[in-house]
């Protein structure tokens, strides 16, 4: 039998407690709960994994999150046959042999036109100048749609995410939330009318067209899933950049490695994201029976998945607290298995965008070390992170030798598919 542990989850969340919180919550002796959230929180590598395959906890708190703001049921909130076709619409426009080249002269075409503007005076912040407006223009581009007013859309996206994420909102925060997604709502809209009589061969257009006739959706059903996508692709690709560039530019000679070797950049980014999971969280709902081993949870019982304590259970990682690209390398060495991260979750909905994410950023990266020479942390760069449901740096400032930009596509393209 295991313990239940009581916990004020909300206390231990800032830069410097968060590895206490983590250590409790991988603790296999006991289950941590928090009586005020009134929720479960597990961290144990085995327990995640296990709740986030099982049927016996669904998926009821995302739908609950997401419906208001998103107008309609989304992909995260669906099972059964709904859930597997609609999946295989989005998975069918962002995997596939073609994909790489499909999305790579764009994905390189945003990223080098951001680039260009500061690369003259030697110095970024790689969150609040680059990896905001980046995030928002991929994705829209990616759906097919317009990016000239990618600062609207990144306001009321954040406004959204918010109310989606957050342990505790305030009424003006709902009221801002609801307001924002109002506002997406109808400026998506007309735009998706237009995929749905004009199809292209945008993301929208293959969801859309993978759909068989007696099922197609309304334009309302259409915006909630664009709204999914657009709400799950962009803070993740952003934020995981920037933990990148913190952990290798943190280990000189590592960074030296990379810059010589792209293609350990495949590894770099694995482990960034297991160290530094940008979803900390993923809810979900105890059902009839719903059990871990040792804990029997009642029906309707919310539990969250911490994903980011998981990824550093020192159960599942020798010397899980460290930084090491060479990880799979030594396990291999060593006849170990080694257990694969869980920041794109596990099960039935694992994170549709996985593919492509590691394509996008690894060919970002690519850039990056491309255009920016001596690349270092600014001597007064900050590492204030924001936030426990998605977490990430507020600002997170480099500096290098300064030189201009001819827009030419990356010398790395095959490497950085490898
Ligand atoms: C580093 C980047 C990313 C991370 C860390 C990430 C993380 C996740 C996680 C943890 C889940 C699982 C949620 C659950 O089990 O309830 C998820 C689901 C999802 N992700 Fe991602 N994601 C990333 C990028 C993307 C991208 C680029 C897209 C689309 C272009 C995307 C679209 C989705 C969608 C639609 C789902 C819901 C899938 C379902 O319910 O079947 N994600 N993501």
């Amino acid at each position: 039998m295991r313990t239940i542990k009581q916990i004020d989850i909300r206390s231990f969340i800032t830069t410097s407690t968060l590895p206490a919180l983590y250590s409790h919550a991988y603790d296999a002796t006991q289950i941590l709960y928090d009586p005020e959230l009134k929720a479960y929180f597990i961290g144990c590598y085995a327990d995640v994994n296990d709740v986030l395959r099982s049927p016996s906890f669904t998926t009821t708190p995302l739908g609950q999150r997401a419906q208001p703001v998103m107008g309609e049921r989304v992909l995260a909130q669906m099972d059964g046959f709904e859930h597997h076709s609609k999946r295989k619409g989005v998975l069918s426009g962002l995997t596939g042999h073609l994909f790489r080249e499909k999305y790579s002269t764009m994905i390189t075409e945003i990223t080098e036109s951001i680039l260009k503007r500061f690369l003259p005076a030697g110095e970024i912040d790689l969150i609040s100048e680059f990896g905001k407006e980046y995030g928002v223009k991929v994705t829209l581009r990616v759906l097919g749609l317009p990016t000239e007013r990618h600062e609207e859309v990144a306001t009321w996206h954040h406004g959204i995410a918010n109310f989606i994420t957050s342990l505790d909102l305030t009424d003006t925060e709902r009221k801002f939330s609801l307001d924002c997604s109002k506002r997406l709502i109808q400026y998506l809209t007309p735009l998706i009318e237009h995929k749905i009589q004009h199809p292209d061969e945008s993301l929208i257009s293959a969801i859309y067209g993978s759909t068989p006739p007696e099922q197609k959706m309304t334009t309302a059903e259409l915006v909630a899933l664009v709204l999914n996508i657009l709400l799950a692709a962009t803070e993740p690709a952003d934020k995981t950049l920037a933990y990148l560039f913190k952990h290798l530019l943190e280990q000189p000679e590592l960074f030296q490695r990379v810059v010589n070797d792209r293609s350990l950049l495949t590894s770099a980014i694995n482990e960034t994201l297991r160290m530094s999971s940008p979803v900390q969280l993923i809810p979900r709902q105890a059902e009839q029976g719903a059990t871990l081993p040792g804990m029997k949870f009642s029906s309707g019982d919310l539990v969250f998945c911490m994903v980011g304590a998981a990824n550093r259970d020192p159960s599942a990682y020798h010397a899980a607290s460290e930084f090491r690209i060479d990880r799979r390398v030594e396990s291999h060495s060593k006849h170990e298995k080694i257990s694969p991260h869980l920041a794109f979750g596990a099960g039935p909905h694992v994170c549709v965008g996985a593919a492509f994410s590691m394509m996008q950023i690894k060919l970002t990266a690519n850039l990056i070390l491309d255009h920016m020479k001596d690349l270092r942390l600014a001597p007064d760069c900050s590492f204030h992170e924001d936030g426990f449901y998605t977490r990430g740096f507020s600002t997170l400032r480099l500096q290098f030798s300064p030189s201009t930009l001819t827009l030419t596509p990356s010398k790395h393209p095959t490497d950085a598919y490898a």
